[in-house]
């Protein structure tokens, strides 16, 4: 796995993901999430859109993870941040959405690993990770054999993202859908980026040998082509010599 440490995170993201598109023209599948972190992505790749300097049309969206329960026209719903900021401003026509206020939630779970089988797979699954080191909604001591399926969030999670519920953690779903960590190494490429002072405990765990459940992050470990993008704040505690990563500086 490599850990790419630049000042400028957000711009890194969003040339490799204007390159990647560039250099895959046919049908891409991409699996992107939502949260604070991604949203300067976003806003670039919709800028580079209006330019003209971004081909959208190749791309097919899968959502990572979903709380349960919110509908879609909650403000708060992935589905909903995924709508606003990037399927519309990106005019993606193609998605896949995980319906988390269905009856029978591990039938949607089900269907939805076989929706990303039968389209070919992951090519790129873009992540955030989460101050206990959970990538998407994989809480730590998930399994890396878990795929798609619901989760029922740490007290520490619902804590960290009660900013976007009025800072109330009690408003945060106790459950979310997710795709697992088997989904998410199943990907032809994994990107992954954490910014600010509130990751670098996240990151530190890279720093150990091996991969582990406990920190699902560290899965990335395990994959031929995992980049971790991080600014210095969040890679400050990342020892330079760490052997398990190959570090550079950008
Ligand atoms: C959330 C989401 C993740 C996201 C992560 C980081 O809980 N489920 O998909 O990547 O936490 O969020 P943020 O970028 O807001 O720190």
């Amino acid at each position: 796995m490599k850990l790419i440490i630049t000042s400028n995170a957000t711009a890194w993201v969003v040339h490799y993901i204007h390159r990647f598109l560039h250099t895959h023209p046919g049908t891409v599948n991409l699996c992107f999430p939502t949260g604070g972190t991604v949203l300067d992505v976003y806003a670039q790749l919709a800028r580079l859109f209006g330019q003209g300097q971004l081909a959208t049309e190749q791309i097919a969206l899968f959502q990572m993870d979903e709380y349960v329960a919110l509908p879609p026209t909650d403000p708060q719903s992935y589905r909903f941040y995924l709508q606003q900021y990037l399927v519309q401003p990106l005019h993606i026509t193609r998605t896949h959405f995980l319906d988390a206020n269905a009856a029978d939630l591990s039938a949607v779970c089900t269907r939805y690993e076989t929706t990303i089988c039968e389209s070919g797979g992951l090519d790129l699954v873009l992540g955030g990770v989460g101050e206990n080191g959970h990538i998407a909604f994989n809480e730590p001591g998930t399994p890396f054999s878990a795929r798609t399926h619901v989760v029922n969030l740490t007290d520490s999670t619902r804590r960290a993202n009660a900013r976007f519920f009025d800072a109330d953690s009690t408003r945060v779903p106790t459950q979310a859908l997710t795709i697992g960590p088997a989904t998410i190494l199943e990907a032809r490429n994994l990107l992954f980026v954490a910014t600010g002072p509130k990751k670098a405990a996240a990151l530190a765990k890279l720093a150990k040998p091996g991969s582990t459940p406990l920190c699902p992050l560290s899965a990335l470990k395990l994959h031929p082509n995992a980049i971790l993008v991080a600014d210095p704040q969040a890679a400050r505690l990342v020892p330079p010599t760490t052997s398990q990563l190959e570090i550079s500086y950008e």
